[in-house]
Formats: C-alpha cells, sequence, structure tokens
C-alpha cells in the first residue's frame, strides 16, 4: 500500500501504512528476542498467566470482570504501600530520614492511582451491579487483611477489627503483630524524644488501640512548626505523613461515594450498617496532633 492511499482508513489519518511500512526497518524492533529458551521473558517473570487467572467472574453479568478487577488492583497497590509502609517504619525507626521520606513519597502516589481507580468502577450501574451481587454472597472489603494491615500500619487500630480473620489463622495472627507493634506514627513520636523535643512518658507502650490527641504531643508539632529550618526532616516528615493521611481520607470519601450511588442505604455484604458505617470511619483522625497544628500556629 503506498502512502497515497493510506486515507482510505476509516479513521482519517494516513499513519496505519506508514507505521506499518517503517516498522521494522525504522522503528529499532528489528532485533526484538523473539526466543527465551534460556531467559525469562515478559510473561514468565511477571507471571502474566497466574495473574489474569485470579479473574474469574462466578457469573455471566458482564460488568462483574470491572468489579474484580478494579478491587485486584487496589490490592496490587495495597501490597506496594504495605511494603513501602514497613519500609519507612523500619528506616525512621533506625534514623534514616531519607530513604524513609522516599518512600512515603511513593505511599502517596500509589494512594491517588487507588483513589483514581473509583472512576473507572463509578461506569457501573446499580442495575449493573445487581446482575451479580447475590453471587458473591457475604464477601465484602471489610474482610480484607491488606486494608486492615494498612490501617494498622498507620495506626487506626480497633480490636474487632480482627474478627473477621478468626478462620485465617495466619492472616489473624500477622495482623495482631501488627496492632501490637508501634506504627508510623509512633516511629515519628520516638523521633521527636530523640530530637528532645518530646518527653519519652509521652510515648504510649500499648499500641493496640487508635492514639487519642495529646497535648504534649502537640506542642513538640508545634516548636516543630514554629522553626521549619531548625527542625527541618522533622517538618518535612511531618508533611508527608499529612499527604498520606490526606490521601487516605481521600480513598475513603470516594468509596463512600461509590458505595452509596450503587446500593444507596442497604446492610453491606459484610454486615455493617454499609453508608452509614463507611460515613462514621471518615471521621477517624490518624495523626490528630498534626492537623491541630494548623489551628495553633
Ligand atoms: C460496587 C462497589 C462497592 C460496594 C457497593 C462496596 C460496599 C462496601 C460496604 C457496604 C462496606 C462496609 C462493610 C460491609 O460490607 O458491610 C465496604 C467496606 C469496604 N470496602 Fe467496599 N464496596 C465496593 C467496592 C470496593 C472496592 C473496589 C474496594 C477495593 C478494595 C473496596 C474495599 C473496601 C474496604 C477496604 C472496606 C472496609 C472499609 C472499613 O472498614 O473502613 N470496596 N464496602
Amino acid at each position: 500500500m503506498s502512502a497515497n492511499n493510506a486515507g482510505t482508513c476509516p479513521f482519517g489519518g494516513d499513519s496505519v501504512a506508514s507505521v506499518a511500512a517503517s516498522s521494522a526497518s525504522e522503528t529499532g524492533a528489528e532485533n526484538a528476542h523473539q526466543s527465551f529458551k534460556d531467559s525469562f521473558s515478559y510473561s514468565s517473570y511477571l507471571r502474566i498467566e497466574q495473574l489474569l487467572s485470579a479473574q474469574a467472574p462466578i457469573t455471566g453479568a458482564h460488568d462483574e470482570s470491572l468489579f474484580i478487577t478494579i478491587h485486584h488492583v487496589q490490592e496490587v497497590w495495597m501490597s506496594l504501600i504495605i511494603k513501602e509502609l514497613t519500609g519507612a517504619i523500619n528506616h525512621l525507626g533506625e534514623g534514616n530520614f531519607e530513604p524513609a521520606m522516599k518512600m512515603l513519597a511513593r505511599v502517596s502516589r500509589a494512594q491517588e492511582q487507588m483513589s483514581n481507580a473509583w472512576e473507572v468502577l463509578k461506569t457501573m450501574t446499580p442495575a449493573d451491579y445487581l446482575e451479580f451481587r447475590d453471587a458473591f454472597g457475604r464477601a465484602s472489603g471489610f474482610q480484607s487483611w491488606q486494608y486492615r494491615s494498612i490501617e494498622f500500619l498507620l495506626g487506626n487500630r480497633q480490636r474487632y477489627m480482627l474478627k473477621p480473620f478468626a478462620e485465617q489463622p495466619e492472616h489473624h495472627a500477622r495482623l495482631v503483630a501488627l496492632i501490637e507493634s508501634p506504627s508510623l506514627y509512633d516511629v515519628a513520636l520516638r523521633a521527636l524524644c530523640k530530637r528532645g523535643l518530646l518527653a519519652e512518658s509521652a510515648l504510649r507502650i500499648r499500641f493496640d488501640e487508635t492514639p487519642q490527641a495529646n497535648a504534649e504531643v502537640l506542642k513538640a508539632w508545634v516548636s516543630v512548626y514554629r522553626d521549619t529550618a531548625k527542625h527541618w526532616d522533622m517538618y518535612y516528615l511531618a508533611e508527608k505523613l499529612v499527604d498520606v493521611e490526606d490521601n487516605f481520607r481521600r480513598w475513603r470519601f470516594n468509596h463512600v461515594t461509590t458505595v452509596e450511588r450503587m446500593i444507596g442505604h442497604k446492610i453491606g455484604s459484610g454486615g455493617t450498617t454499609g453508608v452509614d458505617y463507611l460515613r462514621r470511619v471518615l471521621d477517624v483522625v490518624l495523626f490528630p496532633e498534626l492537623w491541630q497544628v494548623r489551628t495553633e500556629l
């Protein structure tokens, strides 16, 4: 085909013909590998078949694939976030601020991707959802052990959250270990102590509940924000934490709005009051003094 008759392409451009003509010789792909007997290929390294095999709708409803895909995408991001938060906690505990900051920045970017995923899910209507809703029974994100791990790592901790994992001893044990260990905020507060900005007595010794605002901690953050040049790394850490909580709130808000669009005020598949429960969760504050400090400045 010559470039002259490329205009017959129904999409109007002449690009189809010219790209095809140049593909082998000019694009640089002529020596692309074709044999992978002694090496990983794309699919074998990334286990694409395994990954896609998890997409297994149980009804013939068209939108069930979308529903499964969005959950999977979110769980994959959660898995990365757990690694990054764990790394950040370990680095901060050892006083290595820079790698911790890099990891927290990555957490924020991943959270943004998670929040954007709702835009795709919102193309599903309540009628589409009802075509497959009954098929998955009691399954609910409320039982996501990765989501609970993230909440526990960040510091939102309530023992009732462990209950849905009673029949999964491995996940239960991992979550119990997390709920009893210092959270990201706990290690940040310990760093304030190491700088002499906070007395050790202000640190909590039991970790299995969500921390309440503490006047001593607030005072320490006020001194950081009043002299940012002197306390630059603590100030930088504080703003990274606020980024993470800000993004978490957005995720929650986008979730509850999508849920209301989909099921109104029906009971959730996980057995909670649904939107009413999710609205209450919106009020959870992870790093209370970092929000209060704004009022004090
Ligand atoms: C049609 C879409 C969705 C609906 C109608 C929906 C509905 C709900 C409801 C009603 C709850 C409260 C617990 C319960 O089930 O009783 C909940 C919790 C939850 N959902 Fe969804 N959800 C949807 C999509 C998603 C997606 C795509 C994810 C991504 C992983 C997700 C993750 C979660 C999580 C993590 C919770 C626990 C929140 C918490 O306890 O703070 N949901 N969902």
